[in-house]
């Protein structure tokens, strides 16, 4: 079912949740409810929903809607694996399904369905505050870049992880609004983001919030680089090693070496959801491979200025299609989650719980 509603990235609505299709976006701006378990795993799988936050707080809603019926062991089991099964690389996911698991089961089947919704809503409370502490966290380290204060700092970010990839505020684009907030000129350079061009997404958010940016092709991040014209690079992450090592959106890793090769700092922001601390280096992380037609179709607007989807590559094309790549430790400046902002190698200090 599709209604225009007021913008935001999940809401509850009367039993259910309702999401903005951001499989539509930037063209068409249209919520979807979603009402049962089935629907849940849907919008994650096709990417009605995506970022790992917001793919985790959806997951947390799904169970929610599975229990509305029965709330048993096995519709817990069956609802967790549901969702599980959807997207591979994001690890908020299985963080979101593992809270809500150790929060349910101890509890007799008819109070698991009002304590489904109450973690739910508190899993999306908290990625709301971590992405604010991000916010702030990451602006500390824009004001100490050279030229802070004096001209627009010249960012570069890739895919989105703005709000529309979280609860609210975003990873990577938090900073950038938090320096909006705060009277800190900046100017986005926003990757295009091959093959679904997420990249349009972010660039929506910010000619919406009044942020200055340019879209640029993905080929032209290392040569912004290599003349100097980029004074920090900060993407957010689906999966963070013990060891630092992240896994983002495809093309990430090459934009960490051009930024290494130049002296720009590489910024990596994501909340505590995205560390996996039984993951200790990015080889393990699993990578998901997404459908070829991903890569030999692309979608836009058709001259009439309806949504098409035109073809690239003839169907017979062999395709490789990783959605993520790992960024390894060495590459990356700081990691900035809502503890504070730190070197990778030091990451676990930051999580003292985890020593
Ligand atoms: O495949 P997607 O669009 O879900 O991938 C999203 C990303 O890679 C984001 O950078 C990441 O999830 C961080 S979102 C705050």
């Amino acid at each position: 079912m599709m209604a225009k509603e007021p913008l935001c990235t999940l809401r509850e609505d009367d039993g259910a949740i309702v999401i903005l299709d951001q499989t539509l976006l930037p063209h068409r701006c249209e919520t979807r409810r979603v009402a049962t378990l089935e629907q849940a795993a849907h919008a994650i799988r096709s990417m009605q929903v995506r970022g790992a936050p917001l793919i985790g707080v959806t997951a947390a809603y799904g169970v929610a809607l599975a229990l509305r019926g029965a709330a048993g062991d096995a519709d817990l089991d069956r609802a967790c694996a549901t969702l599980a099964a959807t997207r591979p690389t994001a690890v908020n996911l299985r963080w979101a399904l593992e809270r809500m698991r150790r929060r349910l089961v101890p509890l007799p089947q008819g109070a698991r369905a009002a304590a489904a919704w109450a973690e739910a809503r508190t899993i999306a409370a908290g990625d709301v505050a971590a992405n604010r502490a991000i916010g702030e966290n990451g602006l500390a380290l824009l004001r100490e870049l050279p030229g802070a204060g004096r001209r627009p700092l010249r960012l570069m970010t890739h895919c989105n992880a703005g709000w529309l990839a979280t609860a609210g505020w975003g990873t990577a684009l938090a900073p950038v609004y938090a320096a909006q907030r705060s009277g800190l000129a900046v100017h986005v350079f926003v990757s295009e983001t091959r093959p679904r061009n997420q990249g349009l997404l972010t660039v929506w958010e910010l000619a919406q919030a009044g942020v200055p940016h340019a879209l640029i092709a993905d080929n032209a991040a290392g040569h912004l680089m290599s003349r100097g014209e980029i004074d920090a690079v900060i993407v957010g992450a689906d999966r963070i090693a013990a060891n630092g090592d992240a896994a983002n959106k495809i093309g990430t890793y090459l934009k960490a070496l051009a930024a290494h090769d130049n002296g720009v700092p590489f910024f990596v922001a994501a909340p505590a959801s995205t560390i996996d601390w039984d993951c200790p280096d990015g080889e393990r992380i699993p990578i998901e491979e997404r459908p070829a037609e991903e890569l030999r179709c692309v979608a836009g607007l058709g001259a009439d200025g309806a949504p098409a989807s035109v073809r690239l590559a003839a169907a017979a094309t062999p395709v490789a299609n990783p959605a993520f790549d790992v960024t390894p430790a060495r590459l990356i400046t700081r990691i900035v989650c809502e503890r504070g902002a730190v070197e990778p190698a030091r990451l676990r200090a930051l999580f003292p719980e985890r020593s």
